[in-house]
């Protein structure tokens, strides 16, 4: 039987909690979750009979809430959401979320909540009696992607130390890079290249946090001289819903990965993104399906599997 016997954890709101020991085991958990599903799905809907998720998401997502509704399906659990919690829940009556979660932890298990301000992810799970799993905090933190991220690269580059990785858009206000960030700082021998903006550069604390745990950051590297040597180019999306306007339009369209400059990235080289993407990526969807450098729909697959790994780390008896 899978995992047994295990500390049990809390509520995530900060990547930094996802230690290597527990994210290894969580990438071996996701990859047997894998072969089950393809092989024999029905062990799979057992493990967590009986449990309830709920979602609380005051911010638009597609891949976050699905793939942890999906993941609790699949587990044989169930699941109670909110997608529009801020107009449907009872925050548009005036509720305070605190009033809200600990209202919804008596009904669930556990509470996965997506919220637009920084650090509400901590109020939550500071008030509720179950655990709670930040889904992304407006600029701040989205652990789970990072999870996800981290597996992903795992699989595609087949090793977690010693690689180069290329950081590319909104470095500032996208909470994803932040929290990959903080998981790469827990690795050996990572080059961190950083290609962002002006405006849009990842902020000094984390610079500095990931320079003192020996990451080798460079700042402002030159976006097509990054896309030749990085095995990772990680871009993403310019969060126009955090920024004013004209922010915006000065820094939209400044580094796109075309088919030209997919040219220049190595035939081993990875290009992720948390998705959804826009202008940043402009291939044909053909390009997207056949070239094995592009693994961002990949990306978003392993989503399911370690989210359902983690759920099972979460909730099992
Ligand atoms: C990201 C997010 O919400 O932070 N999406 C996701 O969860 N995969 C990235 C984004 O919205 O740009």
């Amino acid at each position: 039987m899978f995992f047994t016997k295990r500390p049990k954890l809390e509520s995530i709101v900060d990547a930094n909690q996802l230690n290597p020991e527990l994210l290894s085991r969580l990438f071996s958990d996701a990859d047997k979750i894998r072969r089950t599903e393809a092989h024999r799905p029905g062990k799979n809907r057992k493990l967590l009979k009986g449990k309830v998720m709920a979602t609380l998401f005051y911010e638009p997502s597609t891949r976050t809430r699905f793939s942890f509704e999906s993941a609790m399906l699949k587990l044989g659990g169930s699941v109670i959401s909110s997608e529009n919690a801020g107009e449907f829940s009872s925050a548009a009556k005036g509720e305070k979320l605190e009033d809200t979660i600990r209202v919804v932890s008596s009904y669930a298990d556990c509470i996965i909540i997506r919220h637009r301000e920084d650090g509400a992810a901590a109020v939550a799970a500071a008030v509720s009696n179950v655990p709670v799993i930040n889904g992304g905090d407006g600029k701040s933190q989205h652990p789970t992607q990072a999870m996800l991220d981290m597996y992903t690269i795992k699989t595609e580059l087949g090793r977690l130390d010693n690689f180069r990785i290329t950081m590319v858009g909104d470095l500032a206000y996208g909470r994803t890079v932040k929290s990959l960030a903080l998981l790469l700082a827990q690795r050996k021998g990572i080059e961190l290249l950083l290609v962002a903006p002006d405006s849009l550069r990842m902020d000094r604390g984390t610079v500095s946090y990931l320079r003192s745990k020996s990451v080798k950051v460079t700042e402002d590297a030159d976006f097509e001289g990054a896309l030749k040597k990085s095995d990772i180019i990680y871009m993403t999306r310019l969060q126009k819903e955090r920024m004013a306007k004209d922010e915006y339009d000065a820094s939209k369209s400044l580094y796109i990965i075309d088919e030209g400059r997919l040219s220049l990235v190595s035939p081993s080289a990875r290009i992720m993104h948390p998705l959804p993407h826009v202008e940043e990526i402009d291939l044909p969807i053909s390009v997207e399906k056949e070239d094995k450098r592009v693994a961002y729909f990949r990306q978003a697959e392993n989503g399911l599997y370690v989210r359902m790994a983690l759920l099972i780390e979460l909730l099992r008896k």
